[in-house]
């Protein structure tokens, strides 16, 4: 009950503050699962490393030359080097472009359609890309746990121990998929994301502005709140 309303809390506040972004809209709007998972896929990897106000640009141009996955393995990879201009780490543009052509000759253009064969198949997409693609383009219910999410979830439950450590990382995934709304696992995630990015912020956490701040251990902990609300934490 209590994950019940975490999860409509969560969700209330996403559909009034979220930001449209492109491949929001292409996950939302786009009949084919093939061009959202490509769509989602591409804005996924120019996110690893680049903030959203950047990438943003860069995805639409990427999509107009771009619009599916057999297109992308058509091109060139120095087209595809000069399209990634000014974006930085241009292994994750190769990387892109050789998993289309991979789609396209091994998987007869067909996208994978599971989070393992996501993760398997595509170069450069790691687990929480491939829980992120999958959970956004294909409403496959899994957690997506990301840099963001990691601090939101360990305020969240009062996490002091490392979070790179495997057995927090494990905990924190088991949480993440445990909390996710199994109706809408894309807008779940992308709302951590967001909460992450905007609210519950690295340093200064806006925690009156929080719709989970009930939910959470930190907050709730005076000590921890009042170095929170110092900005030491
Ligand atoms: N960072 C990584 N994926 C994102 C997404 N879908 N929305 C906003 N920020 C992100």
């Amino acid at each position: 009950a209590d994950v019940v309303r975490f999860r409509s809390q969560l969700l209330n506040w996403y559909n009034k503050e979220k930001r449209e972004l492109p491949w929001r809209t292409l996950a939302t709007t786009e009949s084919d699962i093939n061009i959202r998972t490509y769509g989602v896929w591409v804005s996924e990897i120019m996110l690893q490393q680049t903030q959203v106000a950047t990438v943003k640009d860069y995805y639409n141009k990427w999509m107009k030359v771009w619009p599916t996955v057999q297109e992308l393995a058509a091109a060139t990879l120095e087209e595809v080097n000069q399209m990634w201009a000014g974006l930085g780490y241009y292994s994750r543009g190769r990387r892109l472009h050789e998993g289309a052509q991979k789609v396209v000759s091994e998987l007869k253009g067909q996208m994978p359609q599971t989070v393992e064969s996501l993760l398997k198949q595509l170069p450069g997409v790691g687990r929480y890309t491939a829980a992120a693609i999958g959970s956004i383009a294909q409403g496959l219910v899994t957690g997506a746990v990301d840099g963001n999410v990691i601090r939101v979830l360990c305020r969240l439950r009062a996490i002091g121990a490392d979070s790179t450590s495997p057995a927090v990382t494990a905990a924190l995934w088991d949480l993440a998929n445990l909390l996710v709304d199994p109706e809408r696992p894309g807008d779940f995630n992308q709302a951590m994301m967001e909460l992450g990015a905007r609210v519950c912020t690295p340093k200064g956490p806006l925690c009156s502005q929080c719709p989970v701040q009930s939910h959470c251990h930190s907050y709730h902990k005076v000590g921890i709140r009042d170095l929170m609300a110092r900005g030491m934490l």
